[in-house]
C-alpha cells in the first residue's frame, strides 16, 4: 500500500480535560465502539490519583499501566485512529504539553456543570499556540449542567476560541431528552444506559416532524426551533477549514458515562479531523508523503524495572516509513541505531511491529540515548521544531546526602531529566546542582526514583526563584556584564544555555527593562532559530 493510502486512513490525536471531565471515560468509550476493549473499566486504572497532596507511590504504581496506555491505536470505520494518552494531573502538565506536539488534532472535554476550568484555559493556550484544530465535547448532559448558550459564550471567552456548535441538547438532568445534530438534521433520543453502543436514533424530515413531537412534548419541541433560530443566526456556517486551521471549534453534547453522543463524535472526527500532518524543522518543512523516513522523540517513559534500567522513547513518525531492524541516523548523536522490536501499546497490551507510517506512534527501548526533541532520519540533518522545554517555575538545589553513591546521583539526575521529569541547572557559583519543574509533585518523583532506581539519595533546599529564561544577546559583553552583575542568578542548563533565575515577577520586568541589549526567552524554541 502506499504512503499516500496508510497516511490518509490514519489520524492522531488526544483527548484532554481539567481532571474529573470526563476524559478518561471518553477515551474508554472511544476503545469500546473501536472494539479494542470489551469492557469497560480497563483505562480507568490508568488514572493518576487526583489529590491535592503529594501522593508519588500512587504515581509509582501507575507507571507501569501508563506506559501501555500512552498511545492507544484502534480501528473504526477503516481509520485507524491513534490516541495519545496525557496526564490529568496538573504537576505534569508539561509532559501533556509536549504529547500535544505528536498529535493532529485534539479533543477537548468540558464538564457541562463546571465549565471551563484553570487547566482547561491552559490547555487551550498550547492548542492555541500551535493552531492544533480543536472539537469540543461537552459532557455530563445527565446532569443538571448550565444554560448551553451560557455555556458556548464561557467557551469563547475564556478560550479565546471562535465556536460552532454541531449538535443541541434539549433539556438536561433529569429531563434531559437527547441531541439534535445539526449538521446531518437527526435527532439522538436520550435513553441512560452504559451497556449499550448503539445511538438511538430518531428518523425526522424537519423539526415538525410527528416523531420528534410525540417523544419530546410540544414545549421542548418549540424550545428546539427558538435554539436552532438562534444558533443559524449568530453562528457561521461550519466550515472544515476553518476547523482545521485552528480557528474555530466544532462543539458536541453528550454524556460519556452513558455513550451518549459519543458515536455521534467519533464518527464527526473521523470524516472532519485532519490526517498525519507535515512538521517544521529548522531547516525545511518536512511533509508526511515524502519518501525518506523521519520523526522525533515527545516522551521518554524509564522502565519499571530497576535492574535494567532501560527506557521506552515515544517517536511520532513524520515522514515515510519506519522498519523494524532498519538502520536510522539520530541526528544529535550523528549516529546511527537499528531497533529490534518497536512497539506500539494497546491497553495492557504491547505488540512489536514490523513497520509504522506517519501518524504512528512507536516505542523504542533505549538504554539511555534518546532525549526529548530527538530526530530520526535517514540521514539528514534536521531538527524538528515545537518540542519546547518550558521554563519551569519552581526551584530547588540539589544536595547529595550520600557522598558514596555521588556517580549514581549524577548519572540518575541526567537521566531523568533526559525523560523530561525536571530540567538540570547548574549553578555558576561552585556547580550547585538546581532542578527545575512546573509541579511539587515532581521533587518526590525525583527522590523516589534516585533512591530506588539508581540508589543514590538526596534532599532538596528550597530556592527563592519563582521563573527561569533562556539569555541570548548579540553582543556577548552583554551577557558577561549581566552574569558579573547577577552571579547568584544564573546557571547554565544541561547543553550549556545560559539562565536568568528571577525572584519576583516584577524583578523580571526590571531585568528585561534594564538590559534592551538582551533577549529573555520562556520556552527553549529559540534555541532551533539561533
Ligand atoms: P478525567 O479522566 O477527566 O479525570 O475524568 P473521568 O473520566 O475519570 O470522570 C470523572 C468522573 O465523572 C467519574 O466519576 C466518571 O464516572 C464521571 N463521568 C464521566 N462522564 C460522565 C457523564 O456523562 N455523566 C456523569 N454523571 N458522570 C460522568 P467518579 O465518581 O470520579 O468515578 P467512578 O466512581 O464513576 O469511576
Amino acid at each position: 500500500m502506499s504512503i499516500s493510502r496508510e497516511i490518509n486512513k490514519r489520524r492522531t490525536m488526544a483527548i484532554i480535560s481539567h481532571p474529573d471531565a470526563g476524559k478518561t471515560t471518553l477515551t474508554e468509550k472511544f476503545l469500546l465502539f473501536g472494539g479494542a476493549i470489551q469492557v469497560a473499566g480497563a483505562v480507568k486504572s490508568n488514572k493518576i490519583k487526583k489529590t491535592a497532596t503529594s501522593d508519588f507511590m500512587e504515581i509509582e504504581k501507575q507507571r507501569g499501566i501508563s506506559v501501555a496506555t500512552s498511545v492507544m491505536s484502534f480501528d473504526y470505520n477503516g481509520v485507524k485512529i491513534n490516541l495519545l494518552d496525557t496526564p490529568g494531573h496538573k504537576d505534569f502538565a508539561e509532559d501533556t504539553y509536549r504529547t500535544l506536539t505528536a498529535v493532529d488534532s485534539v479533543i477537548l472535554v468540558v464538564d457541562c456543570v463546571k465549565g471551563v476550568e484553570p487547566q482547561t484555559e491552559r490547555l487551550m493556550e498550547v492548542c492555541r499556540m500551535r493552531k492544533t484544530p480543536v472539537i469540543i465535547f461537552i459532557n455530563k448532559l445527565d446532569r443538571e449542567g448550565r444554560d448551553p448558550f451560557e455555556l458556548l459564550d464561557e467557551l469563547e471567552a475564556k478560550l479565546d476560541i471562535r465556536v460552532r456548535p454541531l449538535s443541541w441538547p434539549v433539556s438536561r438532568g433529569q429531563s434531559f431528552k437527547g441531541v439534535y445534530n445539526l449538521f446531518n438534521k437527526s435527532f439522538n433520543l436520550f435513553r441512560p444506559n452504559k451497556q449499550i453502543l448503539d445511538d438511538d436514533l430518531l428518523v425526522i424530515n424537519d423539526l415538525d416532524d410527528e416523531a420528534l413531537l410525540s417523544n419530546l412534548g410540544i414545549d421542548n419541541v418549540r424550545q428546539l426551533k427558538d435554539d436552532v433560530h438562534l444558533i443559524e443566526g449568530v453562528y457561521d456556517e461550519f466550515d472544515r477549514q476553518t476547523y482545521l486551521s485552528g480557528d474555530v471549534a466544532p462543539v458536541f453534547f453528550g454524556s460519556a458515562i452513558n455513550n451518549f453522543g459519543v458515536k455521534e463524535l467519533l464518527d464527526t472526527c473521523i470524516e472532519v479531523s485532519p490526517v498525519p500532518r507535515g512538521r517544521q524543522t529548522d531547516i525545511r518543512p518536512i511533509e508526511p508523503t515524502e519518501e525518506q523516513f523521519s520523526g522525533f522523540v515527545f516522551k521518554i517513559h524509564a522502565n519499571l524495572d530497576p535492574r535494567h534500567r532501560d527506557r521506552i522513547a515515544f517517536l511520532r513518525i513524520c515522514s515515510g516509513k519506519f522498519e523494524r531492524n532498519k538502520f536510522f541516523h539520530h541526528v544529535r548523536l550523528d549516529k546511527n541505531f537499528r531497533f529490534s522490536s518497536p512497539a506500539t501499546f494497546m491497553a495492557q497490551e504491547k505488540n512489536i511491529i514490523d513497520e509504522a507510517y506517519p501518524g504512528d506512534v512507536v516505542g523504542l527501548y533505549d538504554t539511555g540515548n534518546f532525549k526529548i526533541g530527538d530526530t530520526l532520519t535517514e540521514g539528514e540533518k534536521i531538527m524538528f521544531k515545537g518540542i519546547p522545554s518550558f521554563s519551569p517555575e519552581i526551584f530547588k538545589e540539589l544536595i547529595n546526602t550520600d557522598p558514596m553513591k555521588t556517580k549514581q546521583l549524577e548519572k540518575g539526575v541526567q537521566q531523568l531529566t533526559d525523560e523530561g521529569v525536571a530540567q538540570l541547572f547548574t549553578h555558576q557559583l561552585g556547580n550547585r546542582k538546581i532542578i527545575g519543574t512546573v509541579g511539587e509533585l515532581q521533587f518526590d518523583v525525583i527522590q523516589y526514583r534516585l533512591l530506588n532506581e539508581y540508589g543514590a539519595s538526596c534532599r532538596f533546599r528550597p530556592l527563592g526563584f519563582i521563573k527561569a529564561c533562556w539569555i541570548t544577546a548579540e553582543d556577548s559583553q552583554k551577557i558577561e556584564d549581566f552574569i558579573r552583575y547577577k552571579p547568584e542568578n544564573t546557571a547554565y542548563d544541561k547543553e550549556g544555555n545560559l539562565v536568568y533565575f528571577a525572584e519576583s515577577e516584577w524583578l523580571l520586568r526590571k531585568a528585561i527593562e534594564n538590559n534592551p541589549g538582551i533577549s529573555f526567552h520562556f520556552t527553549s524554541e529559540f534555541l532551533l532559530n539561533n
